[in-house]
This record gives C-alpha cells, sequence and structure tokens, in this order.
C-alpha cells in the first residue's frame, strides 16, 4: 500500500507541519497592522491582550518560537551563573540549541522528570542553598506541560502545583514551557488560568496544535514582559508589521483550541492499533496527541525504516534508536490514523 491522498502525505512527524486554516490566511491578508518595536501593531497588541486574558496574567508578549519565548524568560528571571532546575528530558534542556549555557549563561541543575513533571522531592534534593558561596544561585525551576519527550504527557494541576509550590517554598522563581499548554487544560478541563497562576511565567505555542504558522507567547507580570521585551529586541526578536502572523494567531487561539480533543482522540486510537499489531507503544497514566513506539529488535536501522514509510507517503519521527514518534494535528483524521498503521505494518511486514 502507498498512501496518497489529494497528492499530500500523512505527516505524523510533529504537530507543527500543519498548514494555515484559509481563516488564518485571510485574517493575515486584511490585517491591520504597525511597527511592533513602537508597540504600535493593533493586531500584534490584540493578541497579546487577548493572550494575557485568556491565561489571566498581567501581560503577554509574542516571541518568534517557542525556543525564543523560553529563552526570553531564561533571560529575564536569571543572572549569569544562575542555577536553574531543569528536567533532564525537557525540551528545554535537550533541544534548543544549548541556548541554556550558549546565550542564557545559566546553570542547569538535572531533575528527574521521566514521569513528566518533577516531584516535590527531587526538586528539593535537586536544590543547593543559595547561602553557600560555593553553589550557583539558584533562581528559577523550569516545567513543561505537556511534556514532549515523556509521551506528551499532560500534567495534573495539583501535580503541576504541588511542583511549583515546593520551588515556590525555596525562594524559586517558576517557568512552564507549555508549548501545549492548551493539550493539558483540554484533556483535564481544566482553565488554563489554573496553570498559569501557579508559575511567575508561562510560554506557549500558536505553531503546534493550535496550527498557526509562527509564533508563541510569553505571558507573566508586567514587569516581567518588559524585562522580556528587551531581552527579545537584544536577540533579534523584534519585528516590525508582526501583526500578519498575529493575525493567524489570533484565529488559531479562538478557534482552534475546541478541536484538540479531536487529536488526543486519534492519538489513542493509533495507540490502540499499534499496539494491536504487536508494536511496544510507550504507556503513559495519560495521554494527548503524542505517540511513542519501539521499533521490533529486526529492525536494525531506524533511518532505513523511516525512509521506507516515508517513500509509501508515510512521514515519521525518529525520536532516538529504534524510538519513532507519531504526533496527531487538525491535517490528520481518523482516516489517516487508520492508512498510518497500514503503512506501517506493511513495511514491517507484519
Ligand atoms: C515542549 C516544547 N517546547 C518548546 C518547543 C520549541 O518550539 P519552537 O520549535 O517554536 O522553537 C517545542 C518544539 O517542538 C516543544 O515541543
Amino acid at each position: 500500500m502507498s498512501y496518497e491522498r489529494e497528492g499530500s502525505v500523512l505527516d505524523f512527524r510533529s504537530d507543527t507541519v500543519t498548514q494555515p486554516t484559509d481563516a488564518m490566511r485571510e485574517a493575515m491578508y486584511r490585517a491591520p497592522v504597525g511597527d511592533d518595536v513602537y508597540g504600535d501593531d493593533p493586531s500584534m497588541n490584540e493578541l497579546q491582550d487577548y493572550a494575557a486574558e485568556l491565561l489571566g496574567t498581567e501581560a503577554a508578549i509574542y516571541a518568534c518560537s517557542g525556543t525564543m519565548g523560553n529563552l526570553m524568560a531564561l533571560l529575564s528571571h536569571c543572572e549569569r551563573g544562575d542555577g536553574v532546575l531543569m528536567g533532564i528530558n525537557s525540551h528545554t534542556w535537550k533541544n534548543e540549541a544549548g541556548n541554556v549555557a550558549g546565550i542564557a549563561g545559566v546553570m542547569p541543575f538535572p531533575v528527574d522528570d521521566s514521569s513528566g513533571c518533577p516531584t516535590p522531592e527531587s526538586i528539593r534534593s535537586a536544590y543547593l542553598p543559595s547561602g553557600n558561596v560555593h553553589y550557583a544561585h539558584t533562581t528559577l525551576l523550569a516545567l513543561e506541560n505537556t511534556h514532549n519527550s515523556a509521551g506528551g504527557v499532560p500534567i495534573p494541576v495539583d501535580v503541576f502545583a504541588a511542583a511549583a509550590r515546593e520551588a515556590r517554598s525555596l525562594g524559586l522563581k517558576v517557568h512552564v514551557d507549555g508549548a501545549r499548554i492548551f493539550d493539558a487544560a483540554v484533556y483535564f478541563g481544566a482553565d488554563v488560568k489554573e496553570y498559569a497562576s501557579e508559575a511567575d511565567s508561562i510560554q506557549f505555542c500558536l505553531s503546534k496544535g493550535l496550527g498557526a504558522p509562527m509564533g508563541s507567547i510569553l505571558c507573566g507580570t508586567a514587569g516581567f514582559v518588559e524585562r522580556a521585551r528587551r531581552r527579545r529586541k537584544a536577540l533579534g526578536g523584534g519585528q516590525r508589521q508582526s501583526g500578519i502572523a498575529a493575525a493567524a494567531g489570533l484565529v488559531a487561539l479562538r478557534d482552534m483550541r475546541g478541536r484538540l480533543a479531536e487529536d488526543h482522540k486519534n492519538a489513542a486510537l493509533l495507540a490502540s492499533l499499534l499496539s494491536d499489531a504487536g508494536l511496544a507503544v510507550e504507556s503513559v497514566t495519560h495521554r494527548t496527541n503524542m505517540v511513542y513506539f519501539a521499533l521490533p529488535g529486526f529492525i536494525s536501522d531506524t533511518g532505513d525504516f523511516t525512509g521506507r514509510c516515508a517513500r509509501k507517503g508515510l512521514l515519521l519521527g525518529a525520536a532516538g534508536e529504534r524510538r519513532i514518534r507519531m504526533v496527531t494535528h487538525v491535517g490528520l483524521d481518523e482516516r489517516s490514523v487508520r492508512d498510518a498503521v497500514d503503512v506501517i505494518k506493511e513495511a514491517l511486514s507484519l
């Protein structure tokens, strides 16, 4: 079997591969714009105000990407040489090109986040008291929700709050890489404000499950956002008529949150079909839009396998040695899931 619908491929590599909807393209075309570095872009101002209102924070600022939003947060919360407690499997630690060290100049202290959220005990034991002159001055705990490499795991509000409160009791601030925070909120039927209120700053992506072509938002107090604005400028992220991007972001934020549950349903179906095919699907307590599974032992070359699937029109994410990640999103439906599993079975000759 070779998959092809309307000349396109089944792209399960990530929820970042989506095409803007017609409503987004229309909004971009019509967006009123101004110079955002002067604070003059009405579309950008509307997006930032709406995001702050939605998350219940004093202010919000647009970032070109999730990576830039996380970096702006680190630079705004920390001085060079400060310690940051950070999940050892977190995106900020592993997947942001070393910017924690190379640009922010902070010292990451690893905490176990293999189940998604560090426990209060693991936070306490990773923390070195700032009173001791030998130690880095630790100022921040960085959390991730949903947690990507733990399996797209959403962190329940009470678990998340317990970690944040432990950090606060140690005098730390809390930043959340909430690239997919709306997935967590939708999954638990929670209000995203419940997460934001536990943190000092939270970054979320418009360009993942929400389907916008670009952009992230960093939320926090008005003072924090003003610091972040200066950091963004220093990073080259001050853009001019960026209301073009904001207009699509507004459509994403207003109209696309409600459909995330569909991605979760499709991912659950995908996990069960792969499992039925005998594949070792990583089990998670809660599943949002990701499925990780292991290739069987007789496949020695992951790249060769993903290449074989790609030639049949199915794109998969290689997440390590014989570890595959598949992500559901607005461009994929139940039929896509069933077709993808058929391609995988054929490529494995199951
Ligand atoms: C959890 C998480 N945080 C941050 C990012 C970075 O976002 P961006 O690719 O927009 O820089 C990603 C990207 O996939 C992510 O999965």
